[in-house]
Parts: structure tokens; C-alpha cells; sequence
């Protein structure tokens, strides 16, 4: 019973945890273990930690610890499973032993760069909340005596005897109208979304074709699809609008010549906004562009932020809004060469 138990709690720690001999072999590993190295336990069990993990930091130390039984911690660990595939841990070693002999060590870790991107996820989150509630706020004020202010210019143009007069009420008129529409466009499309069964790959495969004529040809499209993705539930118009904004401006940043890849996979155990999804779709948007300016970064996502001339900075804001009606999140990560940004979509969209 009491072995029921203790597996039963081993299952279920979100902690990493991994079991290892005094030769350092893996003998044991958890679910959030399986889940931190994206592998399974058949995989990589009878392994030696320095197979697993190239370079591994502490190989010594772990040494250390298990000749002498001392355990110890370490922050912000990397562990590369390849060249690709790199996360940051804080991790506790404790060695173990029965019968006074050393049995070898239990390695415990949580992966900081989640929690990182959680606290920056928030961040982003809760600025881009409380700046869409003020744009609402100010909409509806400057939206109402703007109705007033057209529907009085109407009357005063037919009272009026001359067309050159007509000619200063039109100009209201139509200014009114263009205020109008760029406040609708910086509210963004309003409409709940609709959801149904949808293939991300067609979507993504959609979008490349709606923009292949605006894209110079010597910009090159790779595709990284996992085709086991399982069809998402979203509204497609609003997601291909999302993405699209996304790969329009990735264009852009790269000029007449340079690549950009789309990339899907699956991740597991991943939180969003604070609830825990046991499987999100990950959409990459990738680019060898000059990177996203410096003095841009804190602010990208809100409206009217813009490195362009000719940009109205609408473009990532609207994006962030319609991932997150679909309980989504989009983040990027820059640097020269490669621009990455990322949208991440649980599959249980509408729960
Ligand atoms: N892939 C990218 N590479 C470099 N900079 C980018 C990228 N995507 C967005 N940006 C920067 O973010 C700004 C805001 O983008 P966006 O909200 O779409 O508005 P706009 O495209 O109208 O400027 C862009 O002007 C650009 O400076
Ligand atoms: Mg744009």
C-alpha cells in the first residue's frame, strides 16, 4: 500500500525527477521527467547521464556527490539534449544508499525557463489587457460625439445654398468617417470567434499562398510541419488573420532576399494563462531578418507600435487578441538573423 502510494505520487509531481545508479546510468525517470526531455522512458532508461545530456555541467560533481553522500543544489543548469534542444533548470541532487553503500542519485529539476516564460507571459498578458480596456474606454468616448458631429454636418449640408460650401461640410463628413474606421481597426475585429475542426497545416499552407504574390521570389518558404498534429478547434478566418499579420511582417524584416520557415509541433503539460493544457499546438513563425529593434521589444504588442514608416502598428496587437480569444498566447524571441515568433494554441480551444 504504502509503494502504491509513493508511485502513485512520483507519477503525478509536476517535479522532474531522475533516478540514477552509482555508474550514473538512468534507472528510473517520472512522467514530468519523460515530459521536461520530451522523451520516454524506454528511450533513454540504462543510459549514462553524459550520453543524455551533451556536456553535461555537473558530471563531476554528481561524482563527488555520490562517492561522498553529500547532496547538493544548482540554479540555472542548461541541459542539451542536442544541438536544437536546450532547457534551463534549477536542480537538487541527493545521493542515496542502502546498507551504508552508495545506490546512486536522485536528480531533481524544474525547469526555470517555464517559469520564466509564465512570469513574462503574465506580463505581456496583463499590459495588453489593461491597454485594450483604456483603447475601448477612449473609443466609445471619441466614437459618440463623432456620430453627433457627422449626423450635424448631413443636416447642415442640405441647408446650405452653394456646392462650395458643400465642399467644407464633405470634408467633415469623410474625416469623420476615416476617424471611425481607424478606431474600429485599432478596437480589432470584434465578432466571437466561430469554432470548428480545423488543420493548422492548411491554414499555415493558406497563408503561404496569400502572400507568395507580395513576396519577392527570392524570399525562400521551408515548411517544418509535425504532421501528427491533431485538427485544432478555432475560428479559421481569425487565426488566418492572426498568422497572417505574423508572416507579413517577418516579409517585411527580411526584404527583397532571406528565408522564413513555418514550424508546428505539439508540447505537453504547458500553461497558459494560468490553466495547464496536456497538449498545445506550437506555431513558429521563423525569419533571418536584422531582429526586432531594440527600443521595440517591451511595447511590440501594443497598437500603434511600429519600426515602419509606412506601419500602423496594428498588426501584432490585433494578432495577440485573436490568439487569446482562442485561450492562446503569442510571444517572439529575437536576435539578429533569427526572429522567431511563436503562438501557442491549446487544443481544447473552447473549454
Ligand atoms: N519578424 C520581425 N522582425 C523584425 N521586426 C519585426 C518583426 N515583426 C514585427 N517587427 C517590428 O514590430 C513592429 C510592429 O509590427 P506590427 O504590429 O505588425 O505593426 P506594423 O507592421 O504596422 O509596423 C514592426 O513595425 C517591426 O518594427
Ligand atoms: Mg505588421
Amino acid at each position: 500500500m504504502l509503494y502504491e502510494n509513493s508511485s502513485t505520487l512520483l507519477e503525478n509531481l509536476s517535479t522532474a525527477i531522475l533516478l540514477f545508479d552509482a555508474d550514473k546510468r538512468l534507472i528510473s525517470i517520472n512522467p514530468a521527467g519523460e515530459d521536461l526531455l520530451s522523451t520516454s522512458r524506454r528511450a533513454i532508461c540504462g543510459q549514462s547521464i553524459d550520453e543524455l545530456f551533451i556536456d553535461f555541467p555537473l558530471s563531476e560533481a554528481l561524482t563527488e556527490a555520490i562517492k561522498a553522500g553529500q547532496p547538493f543544489t544548482e540554479r540555472d543548469v542548461e541541459l542539451h539534449m542536442s544541438s536544437e534542444h536546450r532547457i534551463v533548470v534549477d536542480c537538487a541532487i541527493t545521493p542515496f544508499s542502502e546498507n551504508s553503500q552508495s545506490n546512486g542519485v536522485i536528480f531533481e529539476c524544474i525547469n526555470v525557463d517555464r517559469n520564466r516564460r509564465i512570469t513574462r507571459e503574465e506580463g505581456i498578458m496583463a499590459r495588453h489587457q489593461a491597454t485594450s480596456a483604456l483603447i475601448r474606454g477612449m473609443a466609445h468616448e471619441i466614437k459618440n460625439p463623432l456620430g453627433g458631429l457627422r449626423g450635424a454636418a448631413q443636416l447642415l449640408e442640405r441647408e446650405l445654398p452653394t456646392d462650395e460650401l458643400k465642399e467644407y461640410t464633405g470634408i467633415i463628413i469623410s474625416e469623420a468617417d476615416r476617424l471611425r474606421k481607424l478606431i474600429d481597426r485599432i478596437l480589432g475585429p470584434s465578432d466571437a470567434p466561430i469554432l470548428r475542426p480545423t488543420n493548422i497545416h492548411e491554414i499555415l499552407e493558406h497563408i503561404r499562398t496569400l502572400v507568395d504574390a507580395e513576396a519577392s521570389n527570392k524570399i525562400n518558404f521551408h515548411r517544418d510541419y509535425d504532421p501528427s498534429l491533431p485538427e485544432i478547434r478555432c475560428d479559421r478566418d481569425q487565426l488566418i488573420q492572426a498568422l497572417l499579420n505574423i508572416v507579413r511582417n517577418a516579409i517585411q524584416s527580411v526584404g527583397n532576399q532571406g528565408n522564413i520557415t513555418l514550424k508546428t509541433r505539439a508540447e505537453r503539460q504547458f500553461t497558459i494563462s494560468n490553466q495547464r493544457h496536456k497538449l498545445v499546438v506550437r506555431i513558429d513563425v521563423i525569419d533571418d531578418g536584422p531582429g526586432i529593434l531594440k527600443e521595440l521589444r517591451e511595447t511590440i504588442f501594443y497598437p500603434m507600435v511600429t519600426g515602419r514608416a509606412e506601419g500602423t502598428g496594428l498588426g501584432l496587437s490585433i494578432a495577440q487578441t485573436l490568439i487569446h480569444r482562442h485561450h492562446g498566447f503569442l510571444d517572439f524571441d529575437s536576435s539578429p538573423n533569427r526572429t522567431i515568433f511563436t503562438t501557442w494554441l491549446p487544443l481544447e480551444a473552447d473549454s
